[in-house]
């Protein structure tokens, strides 16, 4: 029996290649950079099973191309790049890799908010342009983050390493997160973290970082409304994905000095960078490397084949985030 094909979208870090061939016929784009909407639909069009990036959008035209894909594999725990019904009703799992890189953005989340807070690019920048002439007791003054409280959008894996990494900085932490009080108690005594509305958190954090999927719910949570209840001194920092707020209202509030600082690892049209933020000496920039580790992208990138491999030889991986399309298995005997 002929071996299913798998096309793999970009370059991949790792051996997980080398153990996919075990189970498909391996069609390896070895590049860096996403192919064009165009060049992704020529060529799954005889694929059964992709492994793809954030960047490969799998609409519905993309789709229509496809008619014998059963399974897409997203190195991302984010799958906003996924039309999840459309997948469904064509019978296309849809596999993510939660859980592997909680540790690795939780610290890219600390890592923007020490960065905004103590303004230490911004320094690098300073001492790089020769700037520095001397120690002066203002000279680049920032904000301890003891005492201060962290709002936390969206409490969930990933909300609660930097919860855990916050508190060991002296932080107190606020935060909403969907579904009912069940987790609250423990929270609270594990962190002393308090869950409050969207509203209170933003009204009384001095920092505040988005945790939540960007779906029809969450896209644009933070706009003008939201922006201008912030403390003035609040950072604001997003590792989530950029849409979750609107890019324009938190330029308009950077630059009216309702809040204070920005740390941002991802936009709303990546990797397209706002000039006006670019220029803000109060914004740090990095792009989307919140689980830019080599430990991580390993363990992403081999939870998501492990995942194809497992779906072909006849089991319904942990990793799947549309268990309903599994009615329409992705066994060999169906490539
Ligand atoms: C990265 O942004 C991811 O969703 O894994």
């Amino acid at each position: 029996m002929n071996k299913p094909i798998v096309y793999v979208t970009c370059k991949m870090t790792g051996a997980a290649v080398v153990r996919l061939a075990e189970t498909f016929t391996v069609r390896y784009r070895n590049q860096t950079v996403a192919a064009a909407p165009e060049e992704l639909a020529k060529n799954i069009t005889d694929v059964d099973a992709v492994l793809c990036y954030l960047d490969d959008r799998f609409d519905a035209s993309v789709m229509a191309q496809a008619p014998v894909l059963k399974a897409v594999a997203n190195v991302a725990v984010g799958y906003d790049n996924i039309d999840i019904p459309e997948a469904t009703r064509r019978g296309i799992l849809v596999l993510n890799t939660p859980g592997v890189l909680t540790d690795a953005t939780a610290d890219l989340t600390l890592a923007l908010l020490l960065d905004a807070a103590r303004r230490v690019t911004q320094a690098d920048r300073y001492v790089r342009n020769g700037q520095w002439k001397g120690w002066t007791p203002d000279l680049m003054l920032g904000q301890e983050l003891r005492g201060k409280t962290l709002g936390i959008i969206g409490m969930g894996r990933i909300g609660e390493a930097v919860a855990k990494r916050a508190v060991a900085f002296g932080m107190k932490i606020s935060y909403t997160r969907r579904g009912n009080e069940g987790e609250d108690a423990r929270l609270l005594q594990e962190f002393g973290a308090v869950r409050l509305s969207l509203g209170e958190l933003l009204k009384t954090s001095d920092a505040v970082s988005v945790h939540c999927p960007l779906n029809q719910e969450t896209r644009h949570l933070i706009g003008i409304t939201e922006f201008a209840t912030m403390k003035s001194n609040c950072i604001f920092v997003n590792t989530a994905r950029g849409a979750v707020a609107d890019q324009k209202a938190l330029i308009e509030a950077l630059k009216n000095k309702q809040i204070a600082a920005a740390g941002l690892d991802v936009f709303e049209d990546e990797p397209n960078v706002p000039h006006e933020l670019m220029e803000m000496d109060n914004v740090v920039l990095v792009p989307h490397i919140g689980s830019a580790t080599i430990e991580t992208r390993t363990a992403m990138t081999d939870l998501a084949a492990n995942g194809l491999i497992s779906a072909f030889t006849g089991t319904i991986p942990d990793n799947t985030v549309n268990r309903e399309a599994w009615s329409s298995k992705p066994t060999p005997s169906r490539a």
